[in-house]
Order: structure tokens, then sequence, then C-alpha cells
């Protein structure tokens, strides 16, 4: 059994919000409790619908936040703030804003330089640009591109850049955020296919965070299904994909298009809005849009088992 290389125990993170000027703050719970571990790669990816915690759950793996309870380790050393700064180097991110994420005044081979300027202050001159140069190559670009700047470039080679800048420092984890979700679909998926071929090459563990479940079937090793901050199904992508088992994942795969229509599932339509995460409701958060509910479900919260496939629900798909 391989051991992991990051590891993620009971991790929250809650955002006090202001309610009005003469009224006490209420507490956001973004993350409530989420448990996962990422391998030399493998790929875990989280899925769920807007607002349900995905990136502040990256925010916390990439140490920019610091978790409110619970606990991440990398290499079975916990990561507490004082490591920060050298832990960095180890946890990358790339993020899903290929125009945004890339300084417009700098030229390419100066940000992927960047990162080592900062982090290897010893290394000469020379060897930095090499490394620079070599993973310009790796991601796919020409050796002219390292003098141009970001706006000379398209969208899917933008995001090549940023890939290349997050390995500058020789990660183990990488955190990819919606990372194609911003490019046109014949873009996707060529840089899905580059990401792969660089964690085969580099042995990355990868936490994808998508809320497209057509580009977690393609790259995704185990998933995780999120619903207002917690995880709700969690297994591997055949056990997820071929038998889900929570009715939101149902729910979700049943809206996601098919590439065979015939195939096509009838689409589940869920029930009232997303509730505020500021108001999650007793028992199980889920409770309000399902079709399956019963009381049980409205006064007691269901947990996530333990089994590899397994879903926070009293009344799961068989
Ligand atoms: N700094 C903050 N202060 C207060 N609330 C926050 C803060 N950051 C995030 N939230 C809230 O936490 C919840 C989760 O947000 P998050 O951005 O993690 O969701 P997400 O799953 O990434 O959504 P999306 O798919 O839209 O990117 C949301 O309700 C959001 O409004
Ligand atoms: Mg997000």
């Amino acid at each position: 059994m391989t051991t992991p290389v990051l590891i993620a125990s009971a991790l929250e993170r809650h955002y006090e919000v202001s309610s009005g000027m003469f009224r006490k703050p209420s507490i956001l719970k973004a993350v409530g409790g989420v448990d996962f571990e990422l391998y030399a790669g493998k790929t875990l990816a989280i899925v769920g619908e807007s607002g349900c915690g995905k990136s502040t759950l990256a925010r916390l793996v990439t140490m920019i936040e610091e978790p409110t309870a619970g606990k991440l380790t990398l290499d079975g050393n916990p990561m507490l703030p004082e490591d920060w700064a050298d832990l960095r180097k180890s946890v990358q991110i790339v993020f899903q804003d290929p125009y945004g994420s890339l300084n417009p005044r700098q030229r390419i081979g100066a940000i992927l330089e960047e990162p080592l300027k900062i982090n290897n202050k010893s290394m000469p001159t020379e060897e930095r640009e090499a490394k620079g140069r070599e993973m310009l190559r790796l991601v796919g670009l020409r050796p002219e591109h390292y003098d141009r700047y970001p706006h000379m470039f398209s969208g899917g080679q933008r995001q090549r850049i940023a890939i290349a800048r997050a390995l500058m420092l020789d990660p183990k984890v990488l955190v990819l955020d919606e990372p194609v979700s911003a490019l046109d679909l014949s873009i996707q998926s060529s840089i899905l296919n580059l990401l792969m071929d660089l964690q085969e090459r580099l042995q990355l563990a990868y936490l994808f965070i998508s809320h497209d479940l057509g580009v977690v079937r393609h790259v995704a090793d185990e998933v995780i299904v999120m619903y207002l901050g917690r995880a709700v199904e969690k297994g591997s992508k055949e056990a997820l994909f071929s038998n889900p088992q929570h009715p939101y994942t149902v729910a979700l795969m049943s809206a996601a298009p098919q590439a065979n229509p015939s195939k096509a599932k009838k689409r589940i339509k869920l029930m009232g809005e997303l509730p505020s995460p500021l108001n999650i409701p007793d028992g199980c958060p889920f409770a309000p849009r399902c079709w399956k509910v019963q009381d049980r479900c409205r006064s007691e919260r269901p947990e996530l088992g333990g089994d590899a496939h397994s879903s926070a629900c009293f009344f799961p798909e068989p």
C-alpha cells in the first residue's frame, strides 16, 4: 500500500459575515469537515455546484488560508502556518482564469523564473533560465515564446504557461481549480491531456476541482461530491459513475450532457433552491431538495461511511 502525499482530516473553514450594524456576525460554514488523501501519480476530483466550498478547500490545501479546524499533513508532517513558506514549494495551484493569473507586464521567461528567484536564491542565473526553457518545452510551447508577453497568447497557451509556472519548484501536489472551465471546448481536452501527461511523467498528485462531470470523468481516479461544504459521496471514478449512491450525485449526473443521447437518463429536477451556507439545515443538508426524503433525514445527519465507495445518506441507491 502506498502512503499518501497529503492527508486532510476533518478540514473546516468558517467565515464570520456581518449581518447588520448592531447584530452579532453570523458564521458561514464554507467547508464543514472534509477528509481525503492524495497520492503520487493520482487524481482526486472534487465536484459540486457553485458555492459548495471547492475553492475554499483549494485555499486551505495551498496554504492561502488557515483551516478553522481539522488538520493537513504533507509527507507525514503537519502543515503548520510557521512552516508554510517552506511547504508551499511542494503544493502549487493553477487557477481557472488564464487571463487574470499572469502579470501582463512580465515576459514569459520572467514569469517562469520568478518562483525560483524567490525560493531558490542560490540558483545561478543560467541554470534558472535553462529550467524555465525546459519547462516551456514540457508544456508544449516553443523556445521563442520565452521572450513574449502574456497578451500574445491564446487562453489555452496561457493556461500552459500557468501550469509551467506552477511546476517550476518541482511540487508534489498540484491543486487545479477549474483549470479548463474558462477555455473553449476544443482546447479543453488538449489541456487535460497535457495535465495527464505531466502527471505521469512527474508523478504529481492532483486535487482537481471542477463542476463539470464530463471533465471529471476524463481525468479522475477518485471522486468526492460536495454539497454545502461537506462530502456527500466518495469513491473511485468507476464506482461513482456506474453506481451513484447519493440522490444528489444521481441528480447531478442526470443533468450532465451525455455523449450518447440514447443512453441519457431522465433528468431529475431538484426541488427548491440551494440553501444558504449561513443557514445549513439540521439533519441531512440535502433533505429540503431530496425526492427520497423521510422524517429521519430532517432530524439526523447522515455521515459518510468508511467504505471505499460510500455516501452520506440513510437511503442510498442500491
Ligand atoms: N472570504 C470569504 N468570506 C465570506 N464568505 C466566503 C468567503 N469565501 C468564500 N465564502 C463563501 O463560502 C462558500 C463557498 O465558496 P467557494 O468559493 O469555496 O465555492 P465554490 O464551490 O468554489 O464555488 P464556484 O463553483 O462558484 O467557484 C460560498 O457561500 C461563499 O460565498
Ligand atoms: Mg470556486
